[in-house]
């Protein structure tokens, strides 16, 4: 049995078959295999690794090379996708042994983090992923936004097809990629499949010439849904925009939705907006994100809170050993060595999963020792929430 790298043409013999059985219809016609060719171009980057054994592919994982801001910092990120085993061969460990091989790779690369959407958290969760929130989908008629037609807004939109506006929409997810704590996008090669397939509506609003939100979404019927994707606005200007535009599909449409961020309060947009806000965690196809860190030196130069704490990393293949983690100067400084035990600073022992929520911004100390992602004095706890405040992240990228 052997682990290797597929180059872009045996996708289609070896990890395409398998994705295929383990995530669409199956048995799958001879057209749709067909189809597996023009993916190619949309999966040229990414590393794909399988297990083989007599020229039988058992299993595949794939790394898409992205990237991630946490707090405020865009780093390289490895986004795992088409993870399947062969039905004949599952729960032999294969998994186990191309994800290690996997993310060993991906972080000699340089990529200092990782995400995914789990089919079962606790699955990723041993191998040191930790959950993100789930973005919210929000529903309501465009006749409660009537109070917004005739407002006089700064500003204006443009309206047109996602083939031919996608470069303003590239550029957009950039500038939101460098601004939101959370964000990912796919590399380019990937991201231009949205061009491509040219399935959506695009409108964005602008400000002096310059983008400050956008949106894409399609329409299934008249009478029925306007379903838009990531509602993104750079300020309440363009948000309001944008939601005008979606006003004036009142005699087309019945209903509204759209992606949030978990900590968005639509509630809060306009007076008699009646909307229903909700987020549907299930498995194994209704997944909230996951992610982790690869390697500690993702922590270096974050700006952070005015925290100090040594923290011993365990459990993990890719964190490990000691350090002092001090933010005095609001840049977050790593210290190893002798230097770290200096003046005996209180110490927390955290796994893969505790130091990614701390960092990741998901969960409090307290909740990483209640979760069993770590051991702390009360101390070390108060120097952690200091260093690394609550901040829930947005993914956006989908994959
Ligand atoms: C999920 C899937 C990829 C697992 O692959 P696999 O090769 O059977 O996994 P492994 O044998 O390497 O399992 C690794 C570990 O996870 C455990 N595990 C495997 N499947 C599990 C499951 N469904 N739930 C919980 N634990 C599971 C194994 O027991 C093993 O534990 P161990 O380390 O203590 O021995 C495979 O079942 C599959 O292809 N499913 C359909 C597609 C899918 O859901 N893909 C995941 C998309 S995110």
């Amino acid at each position: 049995m052997t682990i290797r790298r597929v180059n872009a043409e045996e996708r289609l013999t070896t990890s395409f078959p398998l994705q295929a059985y383990a995530f669409e219809t199956s048995p799958r016609s001879a057209a749709r295999a067909e189809e597996f060719r023009d993916y190619l171009p949309y999966n040229e980057g990414n590393r794909t690794l399988v297990v083989e054994e007599n020229g039988v592919t058992l299993a595949a994982a794939s790394a898409i090379p992205m990237r991630q801001n946490v707090r405020g910092e865009v780093l390289p990120m490895a986004g795992v996708a088409g993870v399947a085993t062969h039905p004949l061969a599952r729960r032999q460990g294969h998994v186990r042994g191309l994800l290690h091989q996997l993310l060993d790779e991906m972080r000699d690369e340089g990529h200092q983090l990782s995400a995914l959407y789990p089919f079962r958290p606790s699955f990723y969760a041993r191998f040191g992923y930790v959950g993100l929130p789930a973005p919210r989908t929000v529903t309501f008629s465009p006749a409660d936004l009537d109070g917004l037609l005739r407002a006089d807004l700064p500003g204006e939109v443009r309206w047109e097809r996602i083939g031919g506006g996608y470069q303003d929409w590239r550029t957009f997810t950039e500038r939101c990629l460098g601004e939101r704590h959370g964000f990912a996008i796919f590399p380019g090669y990937r991201d231009v499949g949205l061009r491509d397939r040219d399935e959506h509506w695009l409108l964005t609003a602008r400000s002096g010439g310059t983008v400050t939100g956008a949106v894409i979404y399609r329409i299934d019927d008249h009478g029925g849904t306007l379903a838009a994707g990531d509602l993104l606005a750079g300020d309440p200007v363009a948000r309001t925009l944008l939601l005008q535009f979606f006003a004036r599909h009142v005699d087309q449409v019945e209903r509204v939705t759209l992606q949030l961020p978990a900590d968005e309060l639509p509630e809060l947009w306009l007076t008699d907006l009646a909307v229903h806000v909700e987020a549907r965690v299930a498995r194994p196809n209704a997944a909230a994100p996951m992610a982790r860190l690869l390697s500690v030196d993702a922590l270096a130069g974050l700006p952070v809170g005015p925290g100090r704490v040594r923290v011993e990393l365990t459990g993990d293949r890719w964190l490990a050993g000691s350090c002092l983690l001090d933010g005095t100067t609001g840049t977050l400084e790593l210290v190893t060595g002798a230097a770290a035990t200096a003046g005996s600073p209180p110490t927390a022992t955290l796994t893969a999963a505790g130091i990614s929520a701390l960092a990741y911004g998901v969960l409090d100390p307290v909740e990483v020792g209640l979760r069993g992602l770590g051991t702390m004095s009360t101390d070390a706890a108060t120097e952690l929430r200091r260093l690394f405040p609550r901040q829930l992240p947005y993914l956006f990228a989908d994959f």
